[in-house]
């Protein structure tokens, strides 16, 4: 089967490089892609919202299975349009989606549905808002209710800092329509935790548990970014809680969509803090997560094209998804002055010897997965905030950081920065 994959990180490498180790797959198109994922598929330059582009690509190929990456395509409606045109897609609905484009839905289904989340209010008027923050405790946390590229979440320690975030979103709108409408809600303090889940609108099939290190540097200090590592799966979803997070967070929010006339089909992912051992929902989103699938897909041991068919098919109740018992570490690098301005074009040094094989067994533990990267000639060089994920597996968390940090030290560009305690928690936790 041809397979086409929409997207062009560290995510997407991560998808295609999994989907090519399938023996039932003759062919595989990734929508743009990246230089590290021209090794394994057919990169072809449409952009991943461009959905008449796409459709037409995937009609002219006779594409399968397309699989969606980024959530701006999945909320502009791809997986209805492909439909429509009788393609297998994986990934859900607009409606379906809204569970992450919009704060305020994703926070009126979990009340509906008795999910345990923190305590919130919405608001569209500037002044009620106000208002509203006036009275209530601090640390306070101010979101965008639309997608904002984890930019729209403003954890605010003043009461001055509240009101900045939500004048911006709803008197400056310096969020445009994402910030058209305010979700205000109590601080968690605990520890993060995602739960991925594939569901195909009824049965839900939990991934092992990760966890991402958002700030930019050591020690989770300076500005969050989008990921600058993760690790699983993490030792503080123990086998207690992640099926506490199944039976009254992931089921739960898959019925409530069913009954909205919105069934899920695809990744739905749970953002969690646990809060004295109990899972409360930060966020959903409708795909997977990045970096979160670099460590999650390696370590996945059945034919991930099998569960993503079953899960197209309605069938993924009849499907017994397995996981090796293994650790995995991923280190993202970045350009320097990241999550700020940062330059690009920088040659990248000490890949060759470093590109995933499509090799299915564990041989090769080291896996460099591309995502701010592009050909220049020869070379390969920097395109992106982000510009790889190296990821190592091993059998316990020490082997796993060690092949990690010792591939990203045989890499080097100018500006590279990465952080030196990815997994240092789990590695703490003497697994
Ligand atoms: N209620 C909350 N209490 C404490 N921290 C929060 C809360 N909501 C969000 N955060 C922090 O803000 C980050 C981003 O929020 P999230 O809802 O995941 O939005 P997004 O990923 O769309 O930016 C979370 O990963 C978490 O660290
Ligand atoms: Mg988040």
């Amino acid at each position: 089967m041809k397979v086409l994959v929409i997207g062009s990180g560290g995510r997407e490498h991560a998808l295609v490089w999994k989907i090519a180790q399938s023996p039932r797959v003759s062919g595989i198109f990734c929508a743009p892609g990246n230089a590290g994922i021209e090794s394994l598929a057919r990169c072809v330059p449409i952009a991943a919202d461009d959905i008449a582009g796409l459709k037409a690509f995937a009609l002219s190929e006779q594409i399968d299975l397309t699989v969606v990456g980024p959530e701006g395509a999945l909320a502009l409606g791809i997986a209805d349009e492909f439909r429509r045109a009788k393609l297998r897609i994986f990934g859900p609905t607009r409606g379906a989606a809204q569970i992450e484009a919009s704060k305020s839905f994703a926070k009126e289904l979990m009340v509906r549905a008795r999910i345990p989340t923190a305590a919130s209010r919405t608001f569209e008027v500037l002044d009620q808002a106000l208002a509203y923050l006036e009275h209530h405790p601090l640390p306070v946390v101010v979101k965008a209710d639309g997608l904002a590229q984890g930019k729209g979440v403003v954890v605010a320690a003043t009461r001055e800092q509240a009101r900045e975030a939500v004048t911006d979103m709803l008197g400056k709108q310096s969020f445009g329509a994402a910030g058209r409408r305010v979700v205000i809600e109590e601080f968690l303090d605990g520890e993060e935790v995602t739960i991925m889940a594939f569901t195909d609108g009824k049965a839900v099939v939990p991934m092992v548990a990760a966890q991402d290190h958002k700030r930019v540097g050591d020690g989770d200090t300076g500005p969050n970014t989008g990921g600058m590592g993760a690790y699983a799966p993490a030792p503080v979803a123990t086998p207690a809680l992640r099926s506490e997070v199944v039976q009254r967070v992931l089921r739960p929010a898959v019925e409530a969509l069913l009954q909205v006339g919105s069934p899920f089909y695809g990744v739905l992912y749970a953002g969690l803090m646990i809060v004295r051992g109990r899972p409360y929902v930060l966020e959903f989103n409708a795909r997977f997560g990045d970096p979160e699938t670099q460590v999650v897909l390696p370590l996945l041991k059945t034919d991930l094209v099998d569960v993503m068919e079953a899960v197209v098919e309605h069938r993924l109740d009849q499907l017994e998804v397995e996981w090796h018992d293994r650790a995995a570490v991923c280190v993202v690098l970045t350009s320097a002055g990241y999550p700020g301005s940062y330059d690009t074009g920088r040659p990248i040094r000490g890949l060759a010897d470093l590109s995933p094989s499509t090799s299915p067994s564990f041989s090769d533990d080291t896996l460099v997965f591309h995502a701010g990267t592009k050909r220049d000639g020869n070379e390969v060089v920097t395109a992106g905030g982000r510009v790889l994920g190296v990821t190592g597996v091993g059998p316990r968390w020490t082997e796993a950081s060690e092949r990690a940090y010792k591939a990203v030290r045989a890499i080097s560009f100018d500006g590279c920065h990465f952080r030196t305690d990815i997994a240092a928690r789990a590695l703490r936790s003497g697994a």
